[in-house]
């Protein structure tokens, strides 16, 4: 259960590079993906950013992407087509590019179908647009005008944090609203990869500077999933995404206190059949520790003595 929503499994994609036209999200509508995120969508349709925009990289990806996606009102079709031909949660992700496109795309998406809103303020990547979560007031503001027109049960994606003071300060915000869930964490901004033969950036948008996520990523996602835990007491859920490969990354996560994960660049890499990977290795893997249930050891990291 995800904010009183149920979910088959805990483990479904993030929204991302392969969640923006019907035909994807079909896609994950067919996998076994417990539920179906779609693209964070602004006001209007966006090209995004000039390619080459995404990479793959030998443990993970970056990307410089810039919010390509069809807008909102495409997002409220395609969550009425996606609830009637797949029994599972459909999540949208919202992305406005200001707080008055926020409110119009919250607004309406009260009227679909989406069992979930993920609130996505800011990403890495959408250039002259500050990282949201980085910034306390301004999450604040944003918090506080959202909470005041949606009507859904809805959730933050959250960057990475890297000071321990920082958890507390974002916590304490998101604590004064009625945010059912975070999802740590967003691919690590503005990472650099250069190709040593060409002398060149990987990818074009921004110097060459992009998010960076994949197996790099999972031990900031799993202090990000850990630290939100302790804090939240579990008042608000955590889902945890970041380095999401195997069925052992999912136990970590929710060893850590993860509610629920999502993939994102494997499910990139590896196409569909990562759900059913992932979670067939997760029950396996309980299966040794004779847990039958991810209530028996969710949130139960053990400390050295
Ligand atoms: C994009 C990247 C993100 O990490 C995000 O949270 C939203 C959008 C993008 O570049 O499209």
């Amino acid at each position: 259960m995800i904010a009183g929503v149920n979910f088959n499994t805990c483990i479904f994609n993030t929204s991302g590079p392969a969640d923006v036209t019907l035909q994807e999200l079909e896609v994950v509508g067919r996998s076994k993906s417990s539920a179906i995120t779609m693209k964070s969508c602004t006001l209007k349709p966006r090209e995004g950013n000039p390619e080459p925009r995404y990479a793959d990289l030998e443990f993970g990806s970056i990307n410089s992407m810039g919010l390509p996606n069809l807008g909102y009102k495409a997002y409220i079709k395609f969550s009425k087509i996606l609830k009637k031909k797949y029994k599972k949660p459909v999540i949208a992700s919202i992305s406005g590019m200001t707080l008055k496109d926020n409110l119009v795309i919250f607004k309406a998406f009260n009227d679909s179908p989406v069992d979930l809103i993920e609130f996505n303020p800011g990403s890495p990547n959408t250039i002259g647009k500050p990282i949201v979560g980085y910034d306390v007031d301004a999450m604040d503001k944003l918090l506080d005008a959202v909470s005041k027109v949606c009507k859904k049960p809805f959730g933050v994606k959250l960057p990475a944090y890297l000071d321990l003071v920082h958890f507390e300060k974002i916590a304490n915000v998101i604590k004064k609203y009625p945010v059912k869930f975070v999802t740590c964490i967003n691919s690590i901004g503005n990472g650099l990869v250069i190709d040593p033969n060409k002398e060149k950036p990987l990818i074009k948008p921004k110097g060459g500077l992009g998010g960076i996520g994949g197996r790099y990523i999972k031990f900031t996602a799993l202090a990000n999933v850990r630290k939100f835990y302790e804090l939240f007491h579990d008042k608000i859920q955590v889902i945890g995404v970041g380095g999401i490969y195997s069925g052992i990354d999912v136990f970590e996560f929710i060893l850590a206190g993860a509610s629920a994960v999502q993939i994102g660049t494997a499910f990139l890499q590896k196409g569909p059949r990562i759900f059913d990977n992932v979670q067939n290795e997760l029950k396996k893997f309980m299966e040794k520790k004779k847990y039958y249930n991810i209530q028996d050891f969710r949130g139960k990291l053990k400390y050295l003595n």
